[in-house]
C-alpha cells in the first residue's frame, strides 16, 4: 500500500519536475525499486568532527563550523549491496521544516561545500533505498528518521558518564570504550579509526546497526556479507584495532587535520 504510494509519489514528482524515467544509468522507477528494496538493516553512521579531518588527504579541504561540538551524522544507510539511485529527485525546499536541526546534526565539513549538497549526495546514494520503506517514504521522512535516531543515541552523555572524554593525552582501550556503549547500544555497533601522521589511531566513526523498522539491533543473520566489502562501507578508515589503545581527539577548530600536534 505505503509501497505503491510512495511509487505514485515519485512518479508524480518525476512527471512534475520534468525527469524522464530513465537516465543514463539506465535507471528506471520500476527496475531500480525492485532491485534495492529487499534489505532489512541500516547502519546509522555517526561520525565525530574532531578525528573527521584526518582522514582526508587534501590537507586544505576541512571546516569545522564552530557551533559543532557533537557527533554528527554521516548518514542512514540501508545495508543493500545493488544500487540506489539519482531518479528520485530532491529539492532544498523539501527538508526547510527541519533545516536548523539537519545544519547542526548533519553538517558538511569540508570547506565550502553547501550543507544541501551533502545531503543530497546522502538521499541519492543510500535514502533512495530507504525510501521504500513508507515510513522513510520521501526525502523528508528520510532525514526527520536519521534525526530522530541521532537524538535517541545521546553517545555524547554516554562517554562522558563513562569518564570517556576528548583528549590528547589519554587513549583507551577498545573495550572501555565498547563497555561504555553497550548501556545504550548493546553490541549493535561497529566503531572505526583513522591512524594519523604519528602513526596513531583515532576513532572517527560509530555505526549503529538498525533494523529496518529502525529498532536497534539487526538480526546478524540478516546482515548481508558482502556488504561489508563495499568500497563505500569501509571508507573512511578501518575497523578500530583491539591491539592498540584509541584515541577521541578534542575538536580542534584551527587545526582540524592535525587535532593533536
Ligand atoms: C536483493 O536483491 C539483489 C538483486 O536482485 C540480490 O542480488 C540480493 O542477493 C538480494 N538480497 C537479499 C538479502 O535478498
Ligand atoms: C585541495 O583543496 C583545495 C580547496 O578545495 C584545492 O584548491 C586544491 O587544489 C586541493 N589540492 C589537491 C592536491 O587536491
Ligand atoms: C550533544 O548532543 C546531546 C543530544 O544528542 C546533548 O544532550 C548534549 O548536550 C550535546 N553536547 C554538546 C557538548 O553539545
Ligand atoms: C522491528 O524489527 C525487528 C526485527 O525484524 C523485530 O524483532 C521487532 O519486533 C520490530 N519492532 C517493532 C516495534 O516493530
Ligand atoms: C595490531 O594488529 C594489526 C593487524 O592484525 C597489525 O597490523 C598491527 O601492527 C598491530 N599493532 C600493534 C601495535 O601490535
Amino acid at each position: 500500500m505505503t509501497y505503491n504510494k510512495h511509487i505514485l509519489w515519485a512518479f508524480t514528482a518525476a512527471l512534475a519536475t520534468g525527469w524522464v524515467l530513465s537516465n543514463d544509468e539506465g535507471c528506471y522507477y520500476g527496475t531500480v525499486m525492485k532491485h534495492s528494496c529487499n534489505w532489512t538493516c541500516m547502519l546509522l553512521t555517526l561520525q565525530w568532527p574532531g578525528s573527521f579531518c584526518i582522514g582526508l588527504t587534501n590537507k586544505t579541504i576541512c571546516k569545522i563550523p564552530l557551533t559543532i561540538q557533537n557527533w554528527t551524522i554521516h548518514g542512514l544507510w540501508p545495508m543493500h549491496t545493488g544500487h540506489c539511485c539519482n531518479c528520485w529527485p530532491i529539492f532544498h525546499s523539501h527538508l526547510q521544516e527541519i533545516e536548523p536541526e539537519l545544519t547542526q546534526l548533519w553538517p558538511s565539513l569540508i570547506k565550502g561545500k553547501h550543507f544541501f549538497n551533502f545531503w543530497r549526495e546522502e538521499w541519492i546514494k543510500h535514502g533512495t533505498c530507504a525510501g521504500c520503506d513508507g515510513a522513510m517514504g520521501s526525502p523528508l521522512l528520510y532525514f526527520q528518521a536519521a534525526v530522530k535516531l541521532r537524538k535517541l543515541f545521546d553517545i555524547n552523555s554516554v562517554l562522558e558518564s563513562s569518564g570517556i572524554k576528548a583528549s590528547c593525552e589519554v587513549s583507551y582501550k577498545y573495550d572501555d570504550i565498547s563497555k561504555a556503549l553497550t548501556s545504550l547500544l548493546g553490541d549493535n555497533f561497529d566503531l572505526q579509526c583513522v591512524t594519523d601522521s604519528k602513526g596513531r589511531e583515532a576513532w572517527i566513526q560509530l555505526k549503529i546497526h538498525l533494523s529496518r523498522n529502525q529498532t536497534i539491533g539487526c538480526p546478524t543473520e540478516k546482515q548481508d556479507e558482502a556488504f561489508y566489502n563495499l568500497a563505500w562501507y569501509k571508507s573512511p578508515g578501518h575497523p578500530c584495532p583491539k591491539n592498540t589503545t584509541i584515541f577521541f581527539v578534542p575538536i580542534n577548530y584551527d587545526n582540524p587535520h592535525e587535532p593533536c600536534n
